[in-house]
């Protein structure tokens, strides 16, 4: 980023449909701009999914960038938020780790998911972070959960917002000047897929192989049925066989 620095601009809503709108909306908000809210309406998840943010509980931001990045690279900032996201909680103290691509998960439930979207020149990079919520019904049972949850503390959603912007503009700067090839290795420790068995998602197949490595260009290189792949963030899914991650 060459302009102004995260958090220098935050707009804060009390509601709002999606921060991910909020910031693709903002005319003349600066690159860096925060987009923050205390509840979601629309909050929108991966894959078209409802991400559930109507509660003040959670972190519902989005942060505004003008990437000068090829659009291949692009994909790489959602990683490189999810390794921010990491670092952040577990200076909390938490084992966070990352499932491939960028969901940030704690004793293999989700605790945060990032959805990026690109809008001409812009990328909203949407960060929900499950921080005080006290359960999830349903579906969500078996894959989420919370700081809350995890540790029976309630968080100062503040100084943890403000961690997460700060690990993610010294990541984002690397990325930027030096490529994903230098924050590989940090990620690949954080990355609790690799090392899995998995199950491999596309639109019209699924298959089992196993997750060995992360590529210097971010990609997962699994085994299967013998021969080595790498599978790019965007195109497929995976879930762990035994449990999500
Ligand atoms: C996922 O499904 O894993 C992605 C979830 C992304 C949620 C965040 S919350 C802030 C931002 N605004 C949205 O509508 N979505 C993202």
């Amino acid at each position: 980023m060459n302009t102004s620095k995260l958090r220098e601009n935050v707009f804060y809503k009390e509601e709002t449909v999606s921060t991910n709108n909020d910031a693709m909306d903002a005319e003349q908000a600066a690159e860096g701009s925060i987009f923050l809210a205390e509840r979601q309406t629309g909050g929108k998840g991966s894959k078209g999914r409802v991400w559930q943010s109507e509660t003040g509980d959670g972190i519902w931001m989005s942060i505004l960038l003008f990437p000068k990045l090829s659009p291949e690279d692009i994909p790489k900032i959602t990683l490189t938020a999810g390794l921010a996201v990491c670092k952040a909680i577990r200076k909390k103290g938490f084992a966070a780790e990352i499932k491939w691509p960028n969901d940030v998960v704690i004793s293999g439930k989700k605790v945060c998911g990032i959805l990026a979207e690109k809008r001409e020149k812009k990328v909203a990079v949407g960060i929900g972070i499950n921080v005080n919520t006290e359960k999830f019904d349903g579906e969500l049972k078996q894959r989420a959960t919370s700081l809350y949850m995890e540790s029976g503390k309630i968080f100062e959603r503040e100084e943890l917002l403000n961690s997460v912007a700060d690990e993610f503009e010294e990541l984002y700067k690397i990325l930027c000047e030096k490529g994903f090839s230098h924050l590989r290795d940090t990620y690949k420790a954080m990355c609790a897929t690799v090392g899995k068995k998995i199950k491999v998602i596309l639109p019209i197949d699924a298959y089992e192989a196993e997750a060995t490595d992360i590529t210097a260009e971010g990609e997962l290189v699994i085994l299967h049925d013998g021969k080595e792949e790498r599978l790019c963030s965007g195109e497929v899914s995976v879930r762990g066989i035994y449990g999500y991650v």
